[in-house]
């Protein structure tokens, strides 16, 4: 395999037309995905326009994936260039890439309807994620890692309020974000009342803090999923909505198995949303 001489100044302009991750992304610009999984996936997945990739010119522990990849590229047309560690560091802003950059557009939420997917089978029943306001990418990550690994059937998201499907995210998601489409609501409530009208359990999840006397809340663990279900999570600060809420048929919390600490008293929202949709989809029939 034969790789392309980098210049530094061809380096130098390249930095500067990479886009920080926390400005707005225009249409048509370019951005940064790193790290193995993220960029093979982009290579394999062709959802992304893809670019370039940039490969770290040493030798190092990860020499076979990155030869894996650069192979995909070779198959997908995209060119390789070597530059230094330094100048992948700068390209990503200092996150861990592992050896590997690809220039490439972005990927954003799915925002039309599309007719039913593979992945949503008919005969079994379907659970989706409805996420409400979550901000930290490496939370949207690792929810889209669970998910996908547990068997969510769609994953939903606000678009206004939380955060954007960013290279980040597809780090934090192990390369989840390039596989399985999140589709993007500007109003999640008119799409939860069409799934409600449909027939489908509209399930809310409150912290234990947010169990309030006039809410009945049903300890997770106790609820069995009888039909095609919306799961309503809410994000890192507020928790789920009150318009939201009041949506819901049913509350659910996970319970603590000791007495809490003032202070200590709730769970990262990724974890709380691992354990919620293990919790769910042990108990779908017809699967
Ligand atoms: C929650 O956990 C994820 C990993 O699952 C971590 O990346 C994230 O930073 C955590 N969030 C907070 C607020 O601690």
């Amino acid at each position: 395999m034969r790789f392309e001489d980098f210049s530094e100044s061809e380096s130098r302009k390249i930095l500067k037309n990479i886009q920080k991750e926390s400005e707005p992304n225009e249409d048509g610009q370019l951005e940064i995905v790193f790290g193995v999984a993220p960029c093979l996936l982009a290579l394999t997945q062709s959802r992304r326009k893809l670019s370039r990739l940039f490969v770290k010119n040493s030798e190092g522990p990860q020499r076979d994936v990155i030869l894996m990849v650069c192979q995909e590229a070779v198959k997908q047309g995209v060119q390789i260039q070597r530059v230094s560690k330094q100048t992948l560091d700068k390209m990503c802003g200092g996150k861990v890439h592992q050896g590997l950059c690809l220039q490439a557009s972005p990927l954003g939420f799915i925002t039309e309807e599309k007719t039913i997917t593979s992945h949503e089978v008919k005969n079994r029943r379907a659970l989706w994620l409805v996420l409400d306001g979550v901000q930290d990418p490496m939370n949207l990550g690792a929810i889209l890692r669970s998910a996908y690994f547990l068997g969510v059937d769609r994953i939903a998201s606000s678009i206004h309020n939380s955060c954007p499907l960013t290279p980040t995210v597809s780090k934090a998601s192990a390369g989840v974000m390039e596989v399985m489409e999140v589709f993007g609501y500007s109003n999640l409530r008119d799409m939860i009342k069409v799934k409600a009208e449909e027939g489908w359990q509209i399930v809310g999840t409150v912290g234990l803090e947010e169990c309030r006397p006039e809410s009945i809340v049903m300890p997770c663990s106790d609820f069995k999923m009888s039909r095609p279900t919306l799961l309503l999570m809410g994000g890192e600060g507020d928790g789920l909505s009150p318009e939201l809420r009041q949506m819901c048929d049913v509350l659910l919390t996970i319970f603590p198995r000791r007495n809490l600490h003032p202070g200590v008293e709730s769970l990262n929202v990724s974890v709380a949303t691992g354990i919620l949709l293990h919790s769910l989809l042990s108990t779908r029939t017809g699967s």
